[in-house]
């Protein structure tokens, strides 16, 4: 009988490796519904549950394929985080209207960006059985499938930030954000 071998976690790539800088390739119709997509998609999750992060791109995990994981409703009240994954998905803004908000990255923990993003996006894509689906998202899963599919086109969160001021070490950022905070309130009396 075939032992079939439980999913570990897989290495996170880290900044500095080429293929968190390389477009990603389509993945081809013929390998839609095959073990070996469904096994990339199964330890892609062990990798994210372990990582506890909300989104993990396959190149992250050195696969340069077209494939991410999403929360679409974490924080969610009683409902366990959904972990979706989109294959060959393309994004449509649903507004010109772009938020700012603190990213982390898998691949550089160490670091959190202050990124403008869509604060609404349509996103097309394929199940791992190769079904088409198409979904409206809003702010934070919105968030999360911009930054994923990033990852796709290897663009980063320190490429998107405003201003190298805009990246700031993890251990630091309660700090950065209370002198951020007092500057702000010092300049509101002056005008
Ligand atoms: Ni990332």
């Amino acid at each position: 009988m075939a032992t079939i071998e439980p999913s570990v976690p897989m290495p996170i790539a880290q900044l500095g490796q080429p293929v968190l800088r390389r477009k990603a390739d389509l993945v081809p119709d013929e390998l839609f519904n095959t073990p070996e997509l469904l096994r990339l998609i199964d330890q892609m999750k062990v990798t994210l549950k372990s990582s506890g992060g909300v989104g993990l791109a396959a190149p992250q995990v050195f696969v340069t394929s077209r494939v991410f994981l999403a929360m679409t409703n974490p924080g969610d009240s009683d409902d366990a985080p959904l972990v979706e994954a989109f294959i060959n998905p393309a994004l449509t803004p649903l507004t010109e209207e772009k938020e700012s908000s603190w990213e982390g990255c898998l691949s550089f923990l160490e670091l959190n960006v202050l990124v403008p993003r869509f604060r609404a996006v349509r996103i097309d894509y394929s199940t791992p059985h190769g079904d088409k689906k198409s979904l409206e998202l809003h702010d934070f899963a919105a968030r999360v499938v911009q930054h994923e599919n990033d990852h796709l086109d290897g663009i980063l969160t320190i490429d998107r930030a405003a201003s190298t001021l805009d990246i700031v070490k993890t251990s630091e950022i309660e700090a950065v954000l209370a002198s951020r905070r007092k500057r702000t309130f010092k300049v509101v009396p002056k005008t």
